[in-house]
């Protein structure tokens, strides 16, 4: 049985309320089937759609996950094309579904290399999402955590010098970065076996715990979400305190 369900979230169980997730292994998970990496991307995205679901279901409030790096568009034009379409389709489907489903999407990263299509839609998800209650879902596309601190480095200069912006501190920093008003991830999630943070988050996993599976990215079940969960309950978090 899932140890959490909609019906019998474990009570004495705390429940992230923000996951990210490192989503690894699209590409090998396509090359041991014999199919173009764009396929495992596909089946990424389902796999992405199953556990989105899933974390509305158990009362998770946000869900950010990092779907294309500033450094991917070292990746063939084929590649990188399919990763284009797949944002479109899941900015297409949020905009026509968000009332219905209850979760809204946010496109975290630098959008201006997107094209004009693409950053319209994703502006069009934000808006409409202004108007629904219910979860969050932050995609992560052109997005890089040194990219997002110098961006947000950038801004917060131009405030200071125009008068805008008073003395720098951890709170207002925090509001020039792409993540403003979001709270840090609790809990992140990475598969694929590889145990490194690859550029995500960099800010705000400061005290964030990680759950590293061998689990491909396409593979990945609510059952994968609950286990994750169940470890995070297994640690002390302690935020530089004593025991
Ligand atoms: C890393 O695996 C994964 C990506 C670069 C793309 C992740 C995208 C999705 C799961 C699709 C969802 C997309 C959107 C836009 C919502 P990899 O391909 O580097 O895996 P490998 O290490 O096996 O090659």
């Amino acid at each position: 049985m899932p140890l959490f369900t909609k019906e019998n979230t474990a009570p004495e169980r705390s429940l992230p309320r923000h996951i990210a997730a490192i989503m690894d292994g699209n590409g090998r998970w396509a090359v041991k089937r014999g199919l173009p990496r764009k396929a495992g991307h596909a089946a990424g995205a389902e796999a992405l759609r199953k556990v989105l679901y899933h974390c509305r279901d158990i009362g998770v409030r946000y869900l950010t996950v990092y779907a294309f790096s500033t450094e991917n568009w070292k990746r063939s034009e084929e590649e990188v094309g399919a990763l284009m379409v797949l944002l479109k389709r899941y900015l297409e489907e949020a905009i026509d579904s968000m009332e219905r489903e209850r979760i809204k999407l946010f496109v975290m990263g630098d959008l201006s290399r997107l094209s004009p299509e693409l950053q319209a839609l994703s502006n069009r998800a934000l808006e409409k999402s202004r108007t629904v209650e219910g979860m969050q879902l932050n995609v992560c596309f052109n997005y890089g955590g040194r990219d997002e601190i110098v961006r947000a480095a950038r801004k917060y200069a131009r405030d200071y010098a125009a008068g805008k912006a008073g003395e720098l501190d951890e709170a207002l920093f925090s509001a020039y970065l792409d993540s403003a008003a979001i709270p840090d991830p609790e809990l992140i999630i990475r598969t694929g076996g590889e145990q490194r943070t690859s550029n995500f988050l960099l800010w705000q996993s400061a005290y964030a715990e990680y759950y590293f599976t061998d689990t491909l990215w396409p593979d990945v079940t609510p059952a994968e979400i609950d286990r994750a969960i169940d470890a995070f309950n297994h640690r002390e978090r302690r935020y530089g305190g004593a025991k």
